[in-house]
């Protein structure tokens, strides 16, 4: 049986080149080196010095429109996954529509799912190509954490980093099995009742500021563990492949002991667990396409190899995507 699919035709990141260590942090903040590396696996990050959201996005864009071998003509939408967008209204995509030179009438928005913006993005794009009313894509996950945490506060400021990642997706025809290449499952979840744990203090429509992120870590933790594990399981159950099959599990990164707990829960060796976040911290939305681009310029993603995306943040939203690269 023929089918479309959501093909990954190219791949790019950019980071910001200020690295803040938590030596740097531990001169700021009551904090340690040890403290962070043992609690979170964080040893360093990225942070933006004077550069903005829309300018990671637009140099992670141009990285995967050259890897893809197409330009910005050829794009009908681009989706940015974001929680600090340069401006409240219009979107980093439409912004980045403009930089690139798109034609007009390539559709523009952002989504706001916090660290599970890039797979709820990802989705939604599946779902519109294979409708077949778009073709191709550039899904783009950014952001600019630094922004958005208060820095006299220890519990927040030591998680987050700086950065973007983005993926071009093309429409291609498929057999309908698992051998394809593209994306093969997704699912999206999320559960408002959390909306309190993780969140800004305060908003435009409230305080007239973005507000800085405020969490309940213990809770997140243990939530984060069940959630990647479920998205996981579910992807995979619906493609039919077992983690055996799997070549690489990507979980979002935002903790080591995370990222472990559900390696062990979804039975993967260590090897096949893909992880930035030693050198990344949070980048929330970006976590995921940053991690793709990175580990696929390095050689060490490779094309067919089949990988689970999985991811959750604040709201709480959670959610995975199957992928043959
Ligand atoms: O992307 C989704 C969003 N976020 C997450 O997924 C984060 C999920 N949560 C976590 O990763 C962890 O809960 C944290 C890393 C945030 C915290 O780790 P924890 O093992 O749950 O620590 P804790 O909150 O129980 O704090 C233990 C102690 C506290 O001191 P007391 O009250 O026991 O005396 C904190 O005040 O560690 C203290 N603490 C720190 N100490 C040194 C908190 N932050 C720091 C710090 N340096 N930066």
């Amino acid at each position: 049986m023929t089918l479309i699919r959501s093909e990954l035709i190219g791949f790019g990141h950019y980071l910001p080149a200020k690295v803040v260590t938590n030596d740097d942090l531990a001169k700021i903040v009551d904090t340690s080196d040890e403290w962070i590396r043992t609690r979170t696996g964080i040893v360093s990050r990225h942070i933006s010095e004077n550069e903005a959201t829309s300018d990671f996005a637009y140099n992670a864009a141009q990285m995967a429109l050259k890897t893809a071998g197409i330009t910005a003509e050829d794009l009908d939408m681009i989706i940015v996954a974001t929680v600090t967008p340069d401006n409240t209204t219009p979107s980093v995509a439409a912004q980045i529509s403009g930089r690139l030179g798109t034609k007009s009438g390539t559709i523009c928005t952002d989504i706001s799912a916090a660290c599970s913006g890039f797979v709820y993005a990802l989705t939604m794009v599946d779902n519109m190509i294979r409708l077949g009313q778009i073709k191709t894509a550039l899904v783009i996950g950014a952001e600019t954490l630094s922004k958005l945490v208060d820095w006299t506060d220890r519990n927040t400021c030591v998680l987050f980093g700086d950065g973007a990642g983005a993926v071009v997706v093309r429409a291609r025809e498929g057999n309908g099995t698992s051998a394809d290449t593209g994306v093969l499952a997704t699912k999206l979840y999320a559960d408002g009742s959390h909306y309190d744990s993780l969140r800004t203090l305060g908003g435009v429509s409230t305080t007239q500021t973005s507000g800085f992120v405020t969490m309940d870590g213990k809770e997140v933790f243990k939530y984060a563990v069940n959630a990647l594990t479920q998205a996981a399981e579910v992807v995979m159950q619906q493609a039919g492949v077992t983690s055996e099959d799997v070549d690489w599990i990507l979980p979002h990164q935002a903790n080591i002991r995370i990222i472990e707990g559900v390696g062990k829960k979804l039975n993967v060796p260590e090897e096949k667990v893909i992880v930035t976040v030693d050198h990344h911290g949070n980048t929330s939305a970006a976590s995921i396409p940053l991690a793709l681009s990175e580990n696929y310029a390095a050689g060490r993603l490779k094309k067919g190899d089949l990988v689970v995306l999985t991811a959750m943040g604040a709201g709480f939203t959670w959610g995975g995507a199957l992928v043959r690269i």
